[in-house]
This record gives C-alpha cells, sequence and structure tokens, in this order.
C-alpha cells in the first residue's frame, strides 16, 4: 500500500473573507501535497473553516444574520478561492457540521475520561479577535500583544484542562522527537514556553451557546480553540472508524502560521496526550506575509484579496510568486512591483522563451516534429541535480529553494540554446541533439513545477505534444533523463506567459 501523508492547513475563521495571508498556507499546503503526490504517496490534504467563537457571533451581529448564516456565506468564499486557485483539496471541514461534533465530544470525553478536566471558576481577559485569555504580564500597553486592541474581562465557572500535568511528558516528547517542530527556531520557541510553566487552560463557556455542547453537561460549549483543533482528527474518522484514523493519524503533517504556534505546539500536542493520542509527526510552523511591513488586518484596511492579483498574474502567476518569493519560515512582504519583476524574469522570460524558442526553431528546422534528446547532453546532469535538490526541498516544504532548483535547469537549457545557437545550423543530427535535449528539459519542468503551476504545466506537457497530465507522472522516473520520446508535434501556440508591462 502507498505510504500516507496526511497534510493540514489551519482551518480559517469566517468572520472575514479569504485574503493573500489563508492563500499563502493554502497554496503552500496545496503545492506540498501535489508534490507527494508525484511521489505516489497516498495522500489526504485537508483544509476547511473554523465557524464557531465570539469572534463569529459578533461578526454574524454586525451583518444582521444569524452565527450560521454567517459561516455558510463565509465558508462558500473560501471554497470559491479555493476553486479560483486551483487548491487539490481532499476534504474541506466546517467546524459546524455534526461529523465534528461528533469527533469533538469523544476527544474531549476521553480526556475527561482519563480525569484531566475538571470544573472551576475563572477570571481573565479575554481578546475576541485571538479568541484567547491572557493575563495582565501578557498585555502591551494594557493591550493584547497580537492585535494591540482593547481586551475584556471575564468571570465563568469553566471546565479546565489540567495542562500544567504535561509539561514533562511535552517535554519529554519533543526530545524523542526532534523533528516534530520545524524550524528549529519554532521548536525552541515551543519549548521556551512549555519550560517557562504551563497554567491549566479553561476550556468551556457559558456565556456563548454558539459552539459545540460540552457532552457531560451540555450547559456548557467548548470554547472555539478547543472545537477547532480537534478537526484534524475529525476529518479522519477519529471516534468512529478506528482503521481509517489509525491508517492517517500518525503520518499527519500540521501546516500554520506563527501565530497559532501555542496552540499546535504546546495546547494540541497535550490534548492528544491526555486523550492517549499520539502528537502530530509535524508541525511546520510559518512566518507572516506582510503588505509594506506590516501584517493584513481588517482594522488597517490593507488586506489584499487573491483575486485582486490572479486578474493580473493568472493562477499559475499567482501561485508561483508566493511559493517562490516567501521562504517558508521567515517573513515575507507582498509588494505588487516584487511580484511582476518575478513573473516577468522566471516565467515570462525564462520558461516562456525556452518553450517559444524551441517551438519555433523545432518548425523551422525539424518541421514541427520534436526530436528526442542526447542521451549524453550536458544538461542530463544538471536535470538529475536540480531534481535531487527540489526533492530534498520539497520534502522539507522550502517551496521557495524547490523552484530555485528548478529554475536552475530552466536558465542552463537557455543557456545551453545560446551557446549552441541551432537558429543558425543546417537541420541535422546536431541541431536535433540539441532541440531534443531543451524538450526534455521543458518536459522535466512540467512535472517538477506542477505542484506550484499545475494549470501551465499541463498546458506546457500539452504543448510538447505529450499525453496525459504531467501531474498524472510518477517520481522519480518522471524526472530521468531521456522520457522525451521524440517524434511528437510540438506546438508553439501564443505566449504561455504574456509579459505583463508595469502598471
Ligand atoms: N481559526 C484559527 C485557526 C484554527 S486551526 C485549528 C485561525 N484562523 S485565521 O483565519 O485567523 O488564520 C489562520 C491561518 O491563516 C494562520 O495561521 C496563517 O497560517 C494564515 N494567515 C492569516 N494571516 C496571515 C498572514 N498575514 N500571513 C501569513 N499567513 C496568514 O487562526
Amino acid at each position: 500500500m502507498a505510504r500516507p501523508f496526511y497534510l493540514t492547513t489551519p482551518i480559517y475563521y469566517v468572520n472575514d473573507a479569504p485574503h493573500i495571508g489563508h492563500a499563502y498556507t493554502t497554496i503552500v499546503g496545496d503545492a506540498v501535497s501535489r508534490w507527494h503526490r508525484l511521489l505516489g504517496e497516498d495522500v489526504f490534504f485537508l483544509t476547511g473553516t473554523d465557524e464557531h467563537g465570539l469572534k463569529i457571533v459578533r461578526a454574524a451581529e454586525a451583518n444582521g444574520v444569524s452565527p450560521l448564516e454567517q459561516a455558510d456565506r463565509t465558508s462558500a468564499r473560501f471554497l470559491q478561492a479555493w476553486r479560483q486557485l486551483d487548491i487539490s483539496y481532499d476534504d474541506f471541514i466546517r467546524t459546524t457540521e455534526p461529523r465534528h461534533g461528533r469527533a469533538v465530544g469523544a476527544l474531549l470525553q476521553a480526556i475527561y475520561d482519563n480525569g484531566h478536566i475538571e470544573l472551576d471558576s475563572y477570571e481573565g481577559l479575554y481578546c475576541v479577535a485571538c479568541e484567547a485569555y491572557y493575563v495582565e504580564a501578557d498585555l502591551v500597553e494594557g493591550l493584547c500583544p497580537i492585535h494591540r486592541r482593547p481586551v475584556e474581562a471575564f468571570a465563568e465557572e469553566n471546565y479546565f484542562f489540567r495542562l500544567s500535568r504535561f509539561r514533562q511528558p511535552l517535554l519529554d516528547w519533543f526530545t524523542t522527537h526532534p523533528d516534530c517542530i520545524r524550524p528549529e527556531a519554532k521548536r525552541n520557541e515551543a519549548l521556551g514556553l512549555i519550560r517557562a510553566g504551563l497554567d491549566d487552560i479553561s476550556i468551556s463557556r457559558t456565556s456563548i451557546s454558539w459552539g459545540v455542547p460540552v457532552p457531560w453537561d451540555p450547559a456548557h460549549v467548548f470554547y472555539v480553540w478547543y472545537d477547532a483543533l480537534v478537526n484534524y482528527a475529525t476529518a479522519i474518522g477519529y471516534g468512529e472508524d478506528d482503521g481509517r484514523f489509525e491508517r492517517w493519524w500518525p503520518a499527519v503533517h500540521h501546516l500554520i502560521g506563527k501565530d497559532i504556534l501555542r496552540f499546535h505546539c504546546v495546547y494540541w500536542p497535550a490534548m492528544l496526550l491526555a486523550a492517549g493520542v499520539d502528537p502530530p509527526r509535524r508541525i511546520q510552523v510559518h512566518g507572516y506575509l506582510l503588505v509594506s511591513g506590516e501584517k493584513m488586518s481588517k482594522t488597517a484596511f490593507n488586506q489584499i484579496a487573491p483575486a485582486d492579483l490572479v486578474t493580473d498574474f493568472g493562477v499559475d502567476g499567482y501561485r508561483y510568486h508566493f511559493l517562490r518569493d516567501i521562504p517558508l519560515g521567515a517573513d515575507g512582504d507582498f509588494s505588487f512591483e516584487g511580484m511582476l519583476a518575478r513573473y516577468n524574469a522566471d516565467l515570462a522570460n525564462n520558461l516562456g522563451n525556452l518553450l517559444s524558442r524551441v517551438a519555433t526553431i523545432v518548425a523551422k528546422k525539424c518541421g514541427g516534429t520534436g526530436p528526442a534528446p542526447s542521451p549524453d547532453s550536458p544538461l542530463a546532469p544538471v536535470a538529475a541535480s536540480a531534481y535531487r535538490d527540489a526533492a530534498d526541498a520539497w520534502e522539507r516544504m522550502a517551496t521557495s529553494e524547490a523552484l530555485d532548483a528548478t529554475w536552475r535547469l530552466v536558465r542552463e537549457a537557455n543557456a545551453h540554446l545560446e551557446a549552441n545557437e541551432p537558429w543558425k545550423a543546417e537541420p541535422g543530427p546536431a541541431v536535433d541533439a540539441v532541440l531534443g535535449s531543451a524538450l526534455e528539459v521543458l518536459r522535466i519542468v512540467a512535472v517538477l513545477a506542477s505542484p506550484a503551476m499545475p494549470g501551465a504545466c499541463a498546458e506546457l506537457w500539452r504543448r510538447l505534444g505529450l499525453t496525459g497530465r504531467p501531474d498524472d507522472q510518477r517520481l522519480p522516473e518522471a524526472a530521468g533523463w531521456g522520457g522525451y520520446p521524440g517524434g511528437l508535434p510540438v506546438d508553439k501556440g501564443g505566449p504561455l506567459f504574456p509579459r505583463l508591462q508595469p502598471a
């Protein structure tokens, strides 16, 4: 049976429309999932929406609709954005679905039955934007340290998860599983939080009813985060289909932004340990996508919707830019000029020109029929090393490095054409060898870049005269030199990536 690979994105709050920050995480997840499908693994890629909590209730009130209507409308907008961005999710979970309520009940009941949840009274300072409690010392100038807005004082009788008991088990887990949190700096941040000591956490509320009821005390609903985190277990049948759950669970990879590290790297693994389930195999943390140096937010009026950029750059141009220019882990600044420069350099010029040049010369010198590559082309070792480096980078979800390695091959193929000038030579075996090798590079690039640009790579594949689709190929075989058979009709077509002018 193929190796299971389970990848999740965070589930997005439905108080607000999708923006390029949400799209960034989702595109990284999608591209990584597509890479693993090329490797022949059995991939399950999950995304969805987080629909409970006070934030949603308030947004619904502001919009004059019920919380469920608010959730329905906004969830539909996420689905629409993901369809537009060619996101190949295997499941889209909504936390208001009955299956999710059942899984939350089952997982938290297991923690309760194991004696790690108890009733207690609670007073705290709550930030609705974070859906999180703070203590006075966390605040910056009296405001939420993340949103810089006032917090609200709450006093309630709540169920508490005895997180404090999990300090040592968590430290032990992360010591015996040193790769569990990536990158290393984020692992250290999580270890720092755990070592500093963990307070018990309030996990239920009675002041709102928009949530999943606590199974043993339905006057309470679970506080949104403890319902939301369980989505990763719901989608693979926790509590309902043990065989299915056990197939995927050990292989789970969570992709998250750095804003939700504490929930994923401390609370969630502790909840799982408390329920008798192993923590996730990998939590991959990435930075913020900034706009002019600032985090996007509704209040700063600096949110950009993916659709605004897709109009200019196309879906593939959009995806390529974010995957190539935002190194996973660090914060990245979005700029329209940077996106335009990247698009023109890598797509319109490097890749687009390689195809159009080769197709033009094949039309002129080979009657439009692509020759086979030469087995001893100097490009063969370049392709092999590009594949090795790209594969290593995709494994680490380092999308920027993976695409950089792939474009090294594109640049070398352009340089090889320039050095050999097949447009000047008489038709014959020498010209065929150069052109066939360039076509072979294009074939390999169509496969290696297909996780980033599924549509454009399928079109490139078609223009090379190949049948099927690049994303139906299997690695590593499809990256091996000599796969382009020759004798196929090469279709020049219009520019694959039309050059864009600055506005
Ligand atoms: N609903 C919670 C997550 C629950 S997961 C069990 C939540 N939702 S969110 O919509 O506010 O943000 C979710 C994720 O969107 C972030 O962790 C991050 O991955 C992504 N991003 C949101 N804004 C972003 C940027 N400005 N930049 C990069 N990623 C951003 O938190």
